[in-house]
């Protein structure tokens, strides 16, 4: 595994070595801090007049996931945040014909136990692809707020061509969508809903830990095993991700190796292409169809809207 720091590689260079399991940094640009700056004016507007890296002293737990309930959503369809991105692929070197993005999330890792499930999830280690991620997808990563070592995300990439057994054959993204995913706010404590989790001990050491300033951005594939650092500082962690699929790349149905994952469904329906936010062709989508988008959407008849989502928990 490679870590190539603010690469000029070209963007179909970048995405093999991503597929090969490396890892892409990207020092702060223009596009990325305007997302970030971005999210952090509607997450101040949120909280005020709190400390909104402090709300966790003031709150107890059920309002501030009643607040976050309002808020994510609120940065998710935000017409500038999708400006931003627009801009940050066509910065980063995309081709934005070909290049395309699903809507950008916010999250948030509160320190200690104070809300660690529902819409503030803090992620065990999962690869995206056992939540139907085509094996193409790439993942973009940003913190909002500055990060330490104690309070980001981490990649385990020692599983990268190592299986680890998981509950990936219970998952289905359609089902998941249709029985799920609209009550994310309600799971404060502890959280019902099946996901794809490791059915065996996980070596969580050794593992890399990735920190930068506000409005740097990691790519990585999403095939590798990844997952929020428990929260042990005393502020709480604000990111920002996405993910990007290439056209050529899913139409030759190319990617990141498969070692372990055995979902159904697919989330291809999900992305949008930069210049016009319109979805894959049908051609596309198609190769990645296996039956079941069909059975969770009684009554789809076409597969773009059987397969869309606003909201995602991987
Ligand atoms: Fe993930």
């Amino acid at each position: 595994m490679n870590i190539y720091v603010d690469s000029k590689m070209r963007d179909a260079e970048r995405r093999e070595e991503l597929y090969r399991g490396s890892i892409f940094f990207h020092s702060p640009c223009q596009s990325t801090v305007k997302l970030c700056h971005l999210a952090q004016s509607l997450i101040e507007e949120a909280f005020r007049p709190l400390d909104p890296l402090r709300v966790h002293q003031s709150f107890p737990a059920e309002k501030s996931a009643e607040l976050l309930a309002a808020l994510k959503p609120r940065f998710i369809h935000h017409p500038e945040a999708k400006q931003h991105i627009q801009a940050m692929l066509s910065e980063l070197g995309c081709d934005l014909e070909k290049t395309y993005f699903d809507v950008p999330r916010m999250r948030t890792a509160f320190p200690g136990d104070y809300l660690k499930s529902g819409i503030a999830y803090a992620f065990h280690p999962h690869r995206d692809t056992w939540y139907s991620a085509p094996f193409c997808q790439v993942n973009w990563w940003l913190p909002v707020y500055e990060i330490t070592y104690d309070n980001c995300m981490a990649i385990h990439s020692q599983y990268w061509s190592r299986a680890l057994r998981n509950g990936s054959a219970e998952y289905n993204y359609h089902k998941w969508n249709l029985e799920s995913r609209h009550n994310a706010a309600q799971h404060v404590k502890t959280d019902t809903r099946i996901q794809p989790r490791p059915e065996e001990p996980v070596e969580l050491e050794p593992q890399l830990r990735l920190i930068g300033d506000v409005g740097s951005v990691y790519l990585f594939s999403a095939a590798h095993l990844h997952s929020t650092v428990p929260n042990t500082s005393s502020v709480i962690r604000y990111s920002i991700d996405f993910r990007t699929v290439h056209l050529d790349d899913v139409l030759r149905q190319v990617g990141a190796p498969n070692v372990d994952s055995a979902c159904t469904g697919t989330t291809i329906g999900d992305y949008l292409r930069t210049t016009d936010l319109s979805h894959l062709p049908q051609e596309a989508m198609a190769l990645y169809l296996d039956g079941t988008e069909a059975k969770f959407v009684p009554g789809a008849s076409t597969p773009v809207s059987a397969l869309l989502g606003s909201e995602t928990l991987r």
